[in-house]
């Protein structure tokens, strides 16, 4: 006969077994797994804690857990993740949308009027032109990215928070932006130079897709591509508004006011770090 397992002798196991495999919040991501598995919610984890998991159940955890002590994302096993307050589905074919990413959007609302049109570039798993188009109900939106799959998956996230109608994907590259002229451009672009590549953390490294994070030029080729473009895609008083890596912002702002882009701006996250970088078209050229 196997061996009984009640709920917290094996949230107990999975904590210790993450914590060996280098996993950051071991405790957290043993009990959001087991949740989802079980469906409950944290607070019913708790109160279940004496409850015997039956074999079916086990068979069903086991795979996550080896999964998980691989390094696979948690995001990629729940198959979804939060952002804005919303729930976004994630498969490896997108960057699991990150908080700090909530700070280009912040300062995207700052900045917009009742009505417009705005162009989110490498929209991915569509979260920041979703979140923009739930809170922007009177504008019109696109997301472009150059991956079919990710698009796939912002289309289920479109449908998912209702707002097909308001919000365009297009498939296309950042360096041929679609000609027509838009209120607001942003973008958290691909920004992580080779260089940096080893020292990225095996979740991003090993299962993120490479196409959306890094970038030529030390990690400033996407930021030239769409500064180039922003002068004749933007109206009069438009804005470019950007996430950076760390590091980034002072080389952002230089590429922004080559490129004839004003009232340079840049952001901080929550932890201090420049965030977002935004540059505004005073004139048409
Ligand atoms: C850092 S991810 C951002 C995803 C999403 N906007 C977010 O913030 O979670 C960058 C996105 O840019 C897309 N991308 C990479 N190269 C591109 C290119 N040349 N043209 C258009 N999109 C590109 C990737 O497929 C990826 O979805």
């Amino acid at each position: 006969m196997g061996e009984i397992w009640i709920l917290l002798k094996l949230l107990r196991w999975m904590t210790n077994y993450f914590a060996e495999k280098g996993i950051d919040n071991p405790r957290l991501d043993a009990e959001l797994l087991l949740a989802h598995v079980l469906q409950l919610d944290r607070v019913g984890l708790y109160l279940n804690y004496d409850r015997p998991l039956v074999t079916e159940e086990l068979d069903i955890i086991r795979p996550l857990v080896k999964r998980r002590g691989q390094r696979e994302p948690l995001q990629y096993l729940l198959g979804s993740t939060e952002f804005w307050s919303l729930e976004f589905i994630v498969t490896p074919d997108v960057l699991i949308p990150r908080a700090d990413t909530e700070i280009l959007v912040e300062e995207t609302l700052g900045r917009a009027e009742s009505e417009g049109q705005l162009l989110d570039v490498g929209t991915g798993s569509g979260a920041i032109v979703i979140s923009l188009a739930r809170e922007l109900p009177n504008w019109q939106m696109v997301g472009l990215d150059i991956s079919a799959e990710a698009l796939a998956i912002a289309r289920k996230n479109l449908e998912k928070h209702q707002v097909a109608d308001q919000v365009k994907l297009l498939q296309g590259d950042l360096a041929e932006l679609p000609v027509q002229q838009y209120d607001l451009i942003v973008s958290n672009p691909p920004y992580i130079a080779e260089k940096e590549w080893d020292e990225l953390m095996p979740e991003v490294r090993c299962f993120e897709p490479q196409l959306a994070l890094l970038a030529e030029n030390n990690g400033l080729d996407c930021y030239q591509k769409l500064a180039d473009q922003a002068i004749s895609r933007l109206k009069s008083k438009g804005w470019l508004l950007v996430e950076v890596g760390y590091q980034q912002a002072e080389a952002v702002k230089k590429i922004f006011v080559a490129s004839g882009l004003a009232n340079l701006s840049v952001r901080e996250d929550y932890s201090g770090q420049p965030r977002v970088v935004g540059g505004q078209l005073l004139k048409q050229k």
